[in-house]
């Protein structure tokens, strides 16, 4: 059961920030962002990303930290220790997947029937801490695949810099990179590096390894991708890339990339699976809550627009198109760097950039699930840490065999088709389906909880310390900078910070979850032309009018 010794905490409020803006800023921002916005047309996604992330995720975000500060404990503590005696709708919710389990077990369905079941039942019985329950889950299966991925970078970084990355073609940087993730030999190799490196610095504890590691990579990254901007930027022809990543095309925009830009948001701010919880339970009651959001949503933020920038530009200015999807980084971008001169090291200091923002976040994945060993199973940090290292490293092992099919291990897939139905593609891309559903839940679920359950005064009390009177001042006397004026500080402000706040986690981002979840488990397909206007008139005009000659 819990143990309450004296639980370590961030050195500084800096030390978080820094922390936690390393979880946010990974693969997520370098990689999927860049990509994802060369699909959709460039500016106008940056845009509906950038709405994404200020309406749903920057109040999410809040829900996590102040949530974790609370009650000072990892995703299941946080939640055992809220969660309500009793709760009506936790039970008819359990009840009602418990019975469409036995339907679908009396339908033959061996597999879904079994999972509904036990889900139902577990909802009933334990309610609100099943929430807490699937984020330390969700840690063991984003890092199985995540730490696949960034295991590449330490494999492209070797290769870049023993010269193996000069490819005249990207059809030659593509077979060679094929060859390279579906060997499972190296991929593998590479994975336990990844693995090893992240269990080395969690097992040094909070101070002595997270927040450490974080203050010293952190500068390192922004250093690196200034490089790669300034390089980008001067090379011949790099206007057109920026004008590409500038100038909003809104007929590019669907409801499908909406979607999309709200699913990035949340992957990319380390949201809806308790990394906030845990890091923020780290944090000292003097810190300022609604800052710190700030800074760290405004730094991931920036890196995203900062890794758009250093890559576009290379991108046109060489001759490459902008949308070849998730082979961006890894297939187009060697060769760009191919056709610079000292193109390989170019390419060296993109892939170590990229393996310095995997790492912030790999850490912060195990230590969710390290987290709740130690706190709520007392083990010590270091057993937890090389167990489940040691765990997430072979379900990481069946990702790294099955990145683009089964061929590597058929039974698994067997197994999971006898179970199932069906498969996915690949092993790893069942890992990712997975954790898209389980990121949409936990946010939805994380937002209702602090919206209804927990409720918004409570939250807001935790908030207001160490928060001066940000919560509580009228919110356009806090815009226009006049939050300490006297004249502004009556205590009659309907329209405050914290009660703006309130509105969203309560109404606005769970039913903008709720539509993107139904859309990623494909209950909802919102299709149309590409001319479907956005769901955000208003400012889109006004965007569309300055943009206009
Ligand atoms: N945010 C990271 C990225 O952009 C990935 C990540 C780290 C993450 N921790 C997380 C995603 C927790 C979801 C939840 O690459």
């Amino acid at each position: 059961m819990a143990q309450q010794e004296v639980r370590e905490g961030w050195r500084t409020g800096f030390g978080f920030i820094l922390a936690a803006a390393g979880s946010a800023i990974g693969l997520g921002n370098i990689w999927r962002f860049p990509y994802i916005t060369g699909q959709h047309g460039g500016a106008a996604f940056v845009l509906i990303y950038l709405l994404c992330v200020a309406l749903i995720g920057l109040p999410v975000m809040l829900c996590e930290i102040s949530l974790g500060r609370h009650t000072g404990r990892n995703p299941v503590g946080a939640f055992r220790k809220l969660n309500p005696s009793s709760c009506l709708l936790a039970h008819l919710f359990g009840a009602g997947i418990a019975l469409c389990g036995v339907m679908a077990l009396l339908m033959k369905s061996w597999g879904w029937g079994g999972l509904l079941l036990l889900i139902g039942v577990l909802i009933f019985k334990y309610r609100w801490t099943l929430v807490g329950v699937m984020g330390v889950v969700a840690g063991f299966v984003i890092l199985s695949f995540y730490s696949v991925v960034a295991g590449w970078t330490i494999g492209y970084v070797f290769k870049a810099a023993t010269g193996q990355l000069a490819f005249e073609t990207m059809e030659a940087a593509n077979a060679s990179f094929v060859g390279f993730i579906g060997h499972p030999g190296w991929a593998i190799l590479c994975h336990f590096l990844f693995m090893a490196l992240c269990v080395v610095i969690v097992c040094r504890g909070i101070r002595g390894g997270i927040e450490k590691v974080s203050k010293l990579l952190m500068p390192v990254l922004l250093g690196l991708i200034l490089m790669l901007i300034v390089r980008g930027l001067t090379l011949p022809e790099a206007r057109e890339g920026v004008r590409y990543y500038l100038s909003p095309d809104f007929s590019k925009i669907t409801p499908q990339c909406i979607l999309q830009a709200l699913g990035l948001a949340f992957f990319s701010l380390s949201l809806g699976m308790g990394a906030m919880i845990t890091y923020g339970s780290y944090v000292s009651k003097g810190q300022n809550l609604f800052k710190s959001t700030l800074a760290i949503v405004g730094l991931d933020v920036l890196i995203a627009f900062l890794a758009g920038l250093a890559i576009f530009p290379a991108v046109f200015a060489l001759g490459f198109k902008p949308d070849v999807g998730a082979g961006l980084a890894f297939v187009a971008l060697p060769a760009v760097f191919n056709q610079m001169p000292q193109g390989l090291l170019w390419a060296f200091v993109f892939f170590l950039l990229l393996l310095v923002a995997a790492l912030t976040s790999g850490i912060s994945l195990l230590e969710v699930v390290v987290a709740y060993w130690v706190d709520e199973r007392g083990w010590t940090r270091k057993k937890a840490t090389l167990v489940f290292g040691g765990c997430i490293f072979a379900l990481g092992c069946l990702c790294a065999a099955s990145v683009m099919d089964w061929t590597h291990i058929q039974p698994v897939q067997r197994a999971l088709t006898t179970m199932f139905g069906r498969t996915k593609d690949s092993f790893f891309d069942t890992m990712e389906v997975v954790s898209d559903w389980m990121l949409s839940l936990g946010g939805l679920l994380i937002a209702l909880f602090v919206g209804w359950i927990w409720g918004v005064r409570r939250a807001t009390n935790e908030i207001r310390q160490g928060s001066e009177n940000f919560a509580d001042v009228h919110l356009w006397s806090v815009l226009a900078g006049l939050k300490d004026d006297p004249s502004h500080n009556s205590d009659v402000h309907v329209i405050t910070l914290a009660s703006v706040w309130g509105v969203f986690v309560r109404f606005i981002c769970p039913v903008a979850i709720v539509i993107a979840f139904l859309n990623t488990i494909g209950w909802l397909e919102l299709k149309g032309p590409e001319t479907i206007p956005e769901p955000e008139p208003a400012a889109i005009e006004l965007e569309a009018e300055t943009e206009a000659p």
